[in-house]
């Protein structure tokens, strides 16, 4: 399909930049307000799956209780990252100072003080991990006189060095007479969970109060995922034909990421065939074209 075919379809007029004239968006083809699978933090279209509510409960206690380690793990996809976005939302911004930092691959200890420290907002930050440390603690404490807590959350935290594993310790060892003065959520891939098993990091994996796991959605879960964000963007009913969700399950094992990705292609799809509904068909179409990525030919 071309883009000027996949512009004629849906209604799309493009100029020859590719930029929208009279910009009519393909989700009014649909009548939807929005599109139901981009793959952003859209927390508004948050699913609240029995797993992902049990990591959400456990995480608020977690940083309630004061506790200064917690563990979010899970395959790429199942919505780790998510679940940290919507906990931090929910935070009191009166009791609680959220900082999350991004951890790119091979990130070490004094990049990591650096990025929870810049994010803090400290701008004169010490070359030496020491000092940075010293730096986090004043501000720790300083929060915590103004009756704030300080809660770090660690995202792709399987990217960090084994000297930035081990300072975490020293983080969650920061405390006043009674009370610590951080929690750090740690989300990571399931790697991390097989490199804390090693005994090197034993008194780290001794720290974590509560380490969850996200797995894929089963069946009933992606259906329900699926029609929750077909209505939370007003979706018209039998949008998507009910036997495409046995399909559905099948190409995407369950991960959300994947359901989005093969749903969005979906619709591009329907388009380009000038239909309205998303059938069995249409997403094999689709998974073959995917299946490249997948290494399949
Ligand atoms: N429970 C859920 N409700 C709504 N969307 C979700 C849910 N879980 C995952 N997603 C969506 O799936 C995609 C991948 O989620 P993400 O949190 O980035 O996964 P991870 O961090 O585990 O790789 C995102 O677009 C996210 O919005
Ligand atoms: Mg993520």
């Amino acid at each position: 399909m071309t883009q000027n075919q996949l512009a004629y379809n849906s209604g799309v007029q493009l100029n020859h930049s590719g930029v929208g004239q009279n910009y009519v968006s393909w989700t009014s083809k649909f009548n939807l307000s929005k599109n139901p699978f981009k793959d952003t933090l859209d927390t508004d279209l948050f699913f609240r799956t029995r797993q992902h509510e049990e990591a959400l409960v456990k995480i608020r206690i977690g940083i309630e209780d004061q506790h200064a380690l917690l563990l979010l793990a899970g395959a790429s996809g199942t919505g780790k990252t998510i679940v940290s976005q919507v906990v931090l939302k929910a935070l009191d911004p009166a009791f609680f100072e959220p900082v999350f930092v991004f951890v790119h691959p091979g990130m070490g200890k004094g990049a990591l003080l650096t990025a929870i420290l810049s994010e803090l907002g400290v701008e004169k930050i010490a070359r030496y991990a020491s000092k940075q440390l010293q730096l986090l603690q004043e501000k720790a404490l300083a929060l915590h006189a103004n009756g704030k807590r300080l809660v770090v959350v660690i995202d792709e935290a399987h990217f960090l060095k084994a000297d930035a594993l081990h300072i975490l310790r020293t983080l969650s060892n920061l405390e006043t007479e009674s009370e610590k003065l951080v929690t750090v959520l740690l989300v990571a891939e399931d790697i991390l969970r097989r490199r804390l098993n090693s005994p090197y990091y034993a008194s780290l994996r001794s720290r974590i109060m509560f380490s969850m796991r996200l797995l894929n959605l089963t069946f009933e879960e992606t259906e329900q995922y699926i029609k929750y964000r077909l209505l939370k963007c007003k979706a018209p009913a039998h949008l998507i034909e009910e036997d495409s969700y046995h399909v559905i399950h099948h190409f995407s094992k369950g991960v959300p990421r994947e359901i989005n990705r093969l749903l969005y292609n979906a619709f591009m799809e329907t388009i380009a065939a000038d239909r309205f509904s998303i059938s069995p068909e249409i997403l094999r179409n689709v998974s073959h074209k995917f299946a490249f990525f997948h290494g399949k030919n």
